[in-house]
C-alpha cells in the first residue's frame, strides 16, 4: 500500500469496528494472506467505491478493480479469472454471476443487502408492470434477479439519463424502479413519461438541502458533488450530479479546491486518490433541529471487511457466502443486462 492510500485508510478507520478490534499488525497479516489466497484460488476481487478503505486499497494491490456498478459489471465478465470476489452488495454479486455464469462468485458476505432491493419486491414488482403493459420496463441495477428478469433494460446511473433520452426519443413510455428520487431525476432532465417505483436509498435520502445550504455559506468556494438518489432539492443545489465514478472525475477535473460530496463517504478514498491536495467535505445528513445524525456510510457496504474477505478465501465452500442464481432465471436477466453493458459502450464510441 503507498504511504497516501495507509494515510486515507488509518484516518477512514478510525473508530471503526474493524479499527476497534484488529491491531494494525493483524491488518497487515490479513491483507498478506488475502492476497496470497486470491492467487491461490485463481480470484480477483471486484469492489465498490463505498465499501472500506482498506477494502479498496487490497482490490487494487491484488490486481482487481474498485469501480462504479457498471464498471465492476464489466471488469468482473471480461476477467480471465475462474473466481470472482465481490465486495460491494448483493445486487452485484447477482449481477456478476449472472453475467458469468461460469465463474464462481462470492461475497464477504451475502448479508451486504441494498434498500432499493429490499424495497421492491418481485411480485408486487410484476403487479405494478402487468398494470402497465404500454410501458417500457427500466429497472436500477439495484435490484434482484428476479426483477432484472421482468425489465427490458437494466441501468445504471452512469448511463441512465442517456439511456432514458434514447427510449423517449424512440416515443416510449416508461416505467421506473425502483429509486423515486433517481427517476424523479431522469424524468426532469429529459422530459420523458416516466412513472416511478416509490423506493429510496437510506443513505442518500437523508442528505439534507437545508443543512447543505449552511454548509456551502461556511465554503461559498465549494463545488457541491451529487449523487442522484438524493432527494430533488439537494440535487438541485448541485454543480455536478452524477454516478460514483462521474464524481470522481468532476472532483479531478475541476479547478474548485473544495468539494462538498453529497454520497456515501466510502468514495472519499478514492477521491483524495485521484485529486491529492483537495479537501472534501461530507454533506450533511440531518437538518437543524433533528434528532440524529446519519452517517452517510451505507451500513451494508461496511459489512465487507478483512475477515469474512479472508474467510471466504480460506476453502472450497466460501463459509457458505458463495452467489447462485437459478439458471432460467438468470438466462432472463441477461438479456436486459447485456443491452445495458452494450448501451454503456456504445456511448464510448
Ligand atoms: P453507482 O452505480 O454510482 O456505483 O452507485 C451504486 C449505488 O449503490 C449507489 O448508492
Ligand atoms: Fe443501496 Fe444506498 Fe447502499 Fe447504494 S448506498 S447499496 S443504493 S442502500
Amino acid at each position: 500500500m503507498t504511504a497516501q492510500a495507509q494515510e486515507i485508510v488509518r484516518a477512514h478507520l478510525a473508530g471503526t469496528d474493524e479499527q476497534d478490534s484488529l491491531t494494525s499488525e493483524q491488518r497487515s497479516l490479513y491483507r498478506q494472506r488475502i492476497k496470497e489466497r486470491l492467487q491461490a484460488r485463481d480470484a480477483v476481487m471486484v469492489a465498490h467505491y463505498y465499501t472500506d478503505p482498506e477494502i479498496q486499497a487490497l482490490a487494487e494491490e491484488s490486481g482487481g478493480c474498485v469501480a462504479d456498478s457498471l464498471e465492476m459489471a464489466r471488469f468482473g465478465r471480461d476477467h480471465p479469472a475462474s473466481t470472482l470476489i465481490v465486495a460491494g452488495v448483493r445486487f452485484m454479486g447477482e449481477t456478476a454471476k449472472i453475467l458469468s455464469p461460469e465463474k464462481r462468485v462470492f461475497m464477504p458476505t451475502l448479508e451486504a443487502t441494498c434498500s432499493l432491493d429490499i424495497g421492491c419486491p418481485e411480485d408486487q414488482f410484476a403487479a405494478f408492470c402487468d398494470q402497465h403493459p404500454d410501458r417500457t420496463v427500466v429497472v436500477y441495477a439495484n435490484t434482484s434477479a428476479a426483477v432484472k428478469a421482468r425489465a427490458d433494460w437494466v441501468v445504471t446511473s452512469s448511463i441512465a439519463v442517456e439511456l432514458i433520452e434514447y427510449l423517449d426519443q424512440r416515443g416510449e413510455k416508461i416505467l421506473w424502479a425502483p429509486d423515486r428520487h433517481l427517476g424523479g431525476y431522469v424524468r426532469d432532465r429529459t422530459g420523458a413519461d416516466v412513472l416511478c417505483w416509490d423506493g429510496a436509498c437510506i443513505v442518500h435520502e437523508e442528505f439534507k438541502a437545508q443543512g447543505l445550504e449552511s454548509l456551502k455559506a461556511a465554503y461559498p468556494d465549494a463545488a457541491i458533488l451529487v449523487h442522484p438518489e438524493s432527494p430533488a432539492p439537494v440535487v438541485a443545489m448541485a454543480d455536478v450530479v452524477g454516478s460514483t465514478s462521474q464524481l470522481i472525475s468532476a472532483a479531478q477535473r475541476m479547478d474548485n479546491s473544495t468539494f462538498i460530496v453529497a454520497t456515501d463517504k466510502g468514495i472519499f478514498y478514492k477521491m483524495q486518490q485521484m485529486a491529492p491536495g483537495k479537501t472534501f467535505v461530507e454533506a450533511p445528513t440531518a437538518g437543524s433541529g433533528a434528532a440524529c445524525r446519519s452517517c452517510a456510510h451505507c451500513p451494508w457496504m461496511a459489512m465487507n471487511g478483512l475477515e469474512n474477505t479472508l474467510a471466504v478465501l480460506q476453502d472450497d465452500q466460501g463459509c457458505g457466502q458463495e452467489i447462485f442464481v437459478d439458471p432460467a432465471l438468470a438466462a432472463k436477466a441477461m438479456k436486459p443486462l447485456d443491452r445495458m453493458l452494450e448501451f454503456g459502450a456504445s456511448l464510448k464510441r
